[in-house]
């Protein structure tokens, strides 16, 4: 863990701060890249998950595409370098204005997510003179079995269109003269650690491809979504995700009758690069006994706790206390959820001391907010110390 090897070089900066491993970001996307060779797969880069300039710099050098899902992170990937034609757009509510821009810069699809959107995107490719490439995203109706609030393809869902749907709209759909039906998208989940989920995914899709392609349709591509999960339990244990073993099973159970498969990862590949850096700035005792531990991040600079209940992993990087503790670490926002971890094992902590909240490289930054006007925070990157 980088925190540990360089700990008396953290209070250079001001806390807190995100500390982004870039060798390691470095070594996941050559792995990436490398396993997905092997089976010509295509890896996109889920913007949402860390739009940092440093560290889409660095994506952009590993040929990876891009998904995004506003108009702006499409604006940002475009700005970026991505070429257009490596980007995929999801997204339920597209504005008008977003969906303009989509199809001026010519992107390799917009993935649609119901009937109405399929209409106005037919709509506003007409406007612009223009015949552009859609891919339906369909809800496969898959339990992820991950954390409940970031699954996402499950039948009562708010993403993509169901089959029956697409079925029952078919000959309309095919008739649109302004989109042209290019790929089939789904992505079922976020943070999945049972990889057996994977394969049943494989099953329903090569029966949803079957079955729309016996209706007329024809698909250049199909990406599956990312949702490969890490290990916030124990991040030392495994910083480069496992993308060998999720390929082969999609290898092992994926028709792929000649189309293009792509994938869209988002937290494999930074999760494990970035680390929240934060000050304790004091210690108490509840009434009833608990231990905080007050440190001068909040929910703003990470909100997956507070919002989803989400483990990160905490670690003193700055005390040589010979003691252990358990503590309850929360943050300085004016909510009760604003907590990091109950019970956490800590050397004795002591005010200043520098806590590491690890694997927060995904979902972290791009989630931080200004609530109660605290300021973002800064970021220091491995290769500029
Ligand atoms: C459509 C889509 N693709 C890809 C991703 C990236 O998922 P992950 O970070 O789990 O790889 C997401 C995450 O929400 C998504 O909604």
């Amino acid at each position: 863990m980088l925190s540990r090897q360089i700990a008396p070089r953290l209070r250079e900066f001001e806390t807190p701060f995100y500390l982004y491993d870039i060798a390691l970001l470095r070594q996941t996307l050559e792995s990436v890249v490398s396993e997905s060779k092997k089976y010509d797969y295509k890896v996109h880069y889920a913007i949402k998950a860390n739009y940092d300039d440093h560290l889409l710099a660095v994506i952009r050098e590993y040929g990876l595409g891009i998904d995004c899902a506003s108009g702006n992170e499409l604006r940002k990937a475009v700005e970026a370098g991505f070429d257009p034609r490596g980007i995929v757009y999801a997204g339920v509510g597209k504005r008008d204005k977003e969906l303009r821009y989509a199809i001026e810069q010519g992107i390799m699809a917009i993935n649609c997510e119901s009937i109405e959107e399929l209409e106005l995107v037919d709509l506003l490719a007409a406007e612009a003179g223009r015949v552009t490439d859609v891919a339906l995203r369909i809800n496969p109706d898959i339990d992820p079995k991950t954390n409940h609030c970031i699954d996402t393809g499950q039948a009562d869902s708010k993403f993509g269109i169901s089959y029956e749907e697409v079925l029952a709209h078919a000959e309309w759909i095919k008739s649109l003269s302004h989109i042209s039906i290019v790929g089939i998208h789904l992505h079922i989940g976020s943070q999945i650690r049972e990889l057996h989920v994977f394969e049943n995914m494989c099953h329903k899709v090569n029966a949803i491809v079957a079955n729309l392609e016996a209706q007329g349709f024809s698909f250049r591509f199909v990406d599956v979504g990312g949702g490969l999960g890490i290990n916030y339990d124990v991040p030392e244990n495994e910083p480069i995700p496992n993308f060998a073993s999720l390929f082969s099973i999609v290898h092992t159970h994926l028709q792929v009758g000649g189309r293009e498969v792509h994938f869209e990862f988002g937290r494999s590949i930074v999760g494990e690069c970035g680390e929240l850096i934060t000050s304790v700035l004091f210690n108490k005792t509840t009434a009833t006994g608990r231990k905080l531990v007050i440190v001068d991040a909040s929910m703003t600079e990470l909100i997956r706790p507070a919002l989803y209940g989400s483990y990160h992993n905490i670690e003193n990087v700055t005390s040589e206390a010979e003691t252990r503790e358990k503590y309850t670490v929360v943050g300085t926002a004016c909510e009760s959820t604003d907590v990091f971890d109950e019970n956490v094992t800590l050397r004795t902590t002591r005010r200043g001391d520098l806590l590491s909240i690890k694997s927060a490289g995904a979902y972290g930054m791009s989630m931080a907010s200004r609530y109660n006007l605290h300021d973002l925070p800064g970021a220091v990157y491995s290769d500029e110390l």
